[in-house]
């Protein structure tokens, strides 16, 4: 098979949890560097996963490796830049979510992809989740009928990040919304097909991040807690359709819950658990599966997958830069919203 020279930006978290392990499981992949700014990161990196070569700065690795792709798993602050950078150098790009810091460096990034004819994909890796896949396909064949209402829920009793820069407004560009909600938007938006969205209401709060609190992700510097712990949001799409969404890091609620529950004229589902709502023979009844395909399936592997067969098919990913661009649009308008205390116009 066909090898790929690949090399990752950000040696971090989830370049260790997720990217280096699953790019080394390829097969059709040759993991050859790895480029961070902390040279400690890479001293890990290298000892725990044998990394053959390391950069203090991703250009050198740009210039020298003749990489075929990259993985960008910086803080949000640089994933335009890397990104743009390896694209116009001609590697064909798997980036960390949120795509950017905001719709404008994310339409950059759409923009230099066309222009290379190199793939962009963004690491929303829940759309590689069994449940995820399964709820696509029962939309897909019309079991619900016409989609109308879609809840979205991304919300943790306490679990505020309490490592890197998640708390870092300039680094970041948000809080519980980029770092945790976007995941479910995108996906909620992925199995209605990315409806065109018109108008979107949202509030953005800061409450319990900013004081001392229970955490069980750790201690964080609550002193310097400069973005939202909470998110909510109303979103009219033009076909008549809305969702409702709610993100949080830290929320006073019972139990920390995660799901998109969809709702149709024929039928409804809900993701996480996975059931299937439908009013039939005189009887309201839910399905669940007793098997899934890709239920065992671990979603890195998958994501790692999906992005080096599209390169080696020629095909588009599962996740499409353009649609990640709406999510950050959504975002964008969620803030805007908040600050403005009015809805944002999206389109007509
Ligand atoms: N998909 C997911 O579920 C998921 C989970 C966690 C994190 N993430 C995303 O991954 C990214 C990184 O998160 P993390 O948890 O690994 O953070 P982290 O702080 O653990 O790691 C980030 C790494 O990037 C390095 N870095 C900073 N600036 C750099 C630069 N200019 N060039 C090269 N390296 C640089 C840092 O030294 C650090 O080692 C973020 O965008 C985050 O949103 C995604």
């Amino acid at each position: 098979m066909q090898e790929l020279r690949v090399g990752i930006v950000g040696a971090g978290g989830i370049a260790r949890a997720r990217h280096i392990p699953s790019f080394q499981k390829n097969e059709n992949v040759a993991l050859v560097a790895v480029a961070d700014v902390s040279s400690e990161a890479l001293e890990r990196v290298k000892s725990e996963f044998g990394v053959p070569t390391t950069y203090t700065d991703y250009r050198e690795m740009f210039e020298k490796e003749q990489l075929d792709a990259v993985c960008v798993c910086t803080p949000n602050k640089y994933h335009a830049p890397v990104t743009i950078a390896a694209l116009r150098q001609g590697m064909h790009v798997l980036c960390e979510k949120p795509m950017a810091l905001n719709a404008e460096e994310s339409r950059a990034m759409v923009q230099a992809a066309q222009e290379s004819g190199k793939i962009l994909t963004i690491a929303f890796h829940y759309r590689h989740k069994g449940a995820c896949r399964s709820a696509k396909r029962v939309v897909e064949a019309g079991e619900l009928g016409d989609v109308y209402m879609v809840r979205v829920l991304a919300l943790r009793r306490r679990g505020i990040p309490s490592w890197g820069v998640f708390t870092n407004k300039d680094m970041q560009g948000g809080g519980a919304l980029v770092d945790y909600g976007v995941h479910l938007l995108d996906l909620a938006l992925w199995l209605v097909g990315n409806p065109k969205v018109v108008e979107v209401a949202g509030v953005t709060s800061q409450r319990l991040g900013t004081r001392p609190n229970v955490n069980p992700w750790g201690e964080w510097n609550y002193k310097d807690f400069q973005v939202e712990d909470h998110a909510a949001a109303f979103i009219r799409f033009a076909d008549g359709g809305a969702m409702q969404l709610e993100a949080s890091w830290a929320l006073n609620i019972a139990e920390s819950v995660e799901n998109v529950s969809i709702s149709g004229t024929e039928g409804g589902l809900d993701v996480f658990p996975f059931r299937v709502n439908k009013a039939a023979h005189g009887m309201l009844v839910n399905w669940t599966p007793t098997w899934m395909p890709g239920e065992q399936d671990e979603e890195g592997t998958r994501q790692t997958a999906d992005f080096v067969d599209a390169i080696l098919e020629g095909r588009q990913p599962v996740v499409k830069a353009e649609e990640a661009l709406q999510v950050s649009q959504i975002v964008d308008a969620i803030y805007r919203s908040s600050a403005s205390a009015s809805a944002i116009k999206l389109c007509d």
